[in-house]
C-alpha cells in the first residue's frame, strides 16, 4: 500500500485545514468527509514573482523573503508560514496579516535543502 512521505503537506478543500506529515502512514487522510489533497509545491506558475522564496545570506543566518515582489499580507490573502528545511530539520516561521512577508532563520545557507511557503490563496511554493 502506498504511504505518505515525510514533509508532505495536505489540505482540505472544504475547511482549509492544512497538515504536514511528520511520521509516515496510510495516505487516506480525510477531512470534512472528503479526502485531503496533497499539495504540490509550485515554482514556475503565474504569480511566481510574489510567491517564490528569495534566500539571502545575513552572516551566519539567512533571510527568506516572499518573493522578489513582496507578497501582500492582508486579512484575506497572506503568507501563512515559511519553512526552511535541511537534511534533518524543519524550521517554520508562522506569519499573520500585517507582518512582513519575510523571516530570518538561524541557519547557514549552505545547509538548506529546500525553502517553501504557504499562501492561503495560492497554496504551496518553493525556491
Ligand atoms: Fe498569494
Amino acid at each position: 500500500m502506498a504511504k505518505t512521505e515525510l514533509r508532505e503537506i495536505y489540505r482540505c478543500d472544504i475547511c482549509g485545514n492544512v497538515i504536514e506529515i511528520v511520521n509516515t502512514g496510510s495516505p487516506s487522510l480525510v477531512c470534512c468527509g472528503k479526502p485531503m489533497i496533497k499539495l504540490i509545491t509550485k515554482s514556475g506558475d503565474e504569480g511566481k514573482e510574489k510567491h517564490i522564496p528569495v534566500i539571502e545570506e545575513l552572516g551566519d543566518k539567512v533571510i527568506v523573503k516572499i518573493g522578489s515582489i513582496p507578497h501582500p499580507m492582508e486579512n484575506d490573502h497572506y503568507i501563512v508560514f515559511i519553512e526552511v528545511m535541511t537534511e534533518r530539520d524543519i524550521f517554520r516561521r508562522e506569519l499573520k496579516p500585517g507582518d512582513n512577508p519575510s523571516a530570518i532563520f538561524n541557519i547557514k545557507k549552505s545547509e538548506i535543502k529546500e525553502v517553501r511557503e504557504y499562501c492561503n490563496k495560492h497554496m504551496l511554493w518553493k525556491a
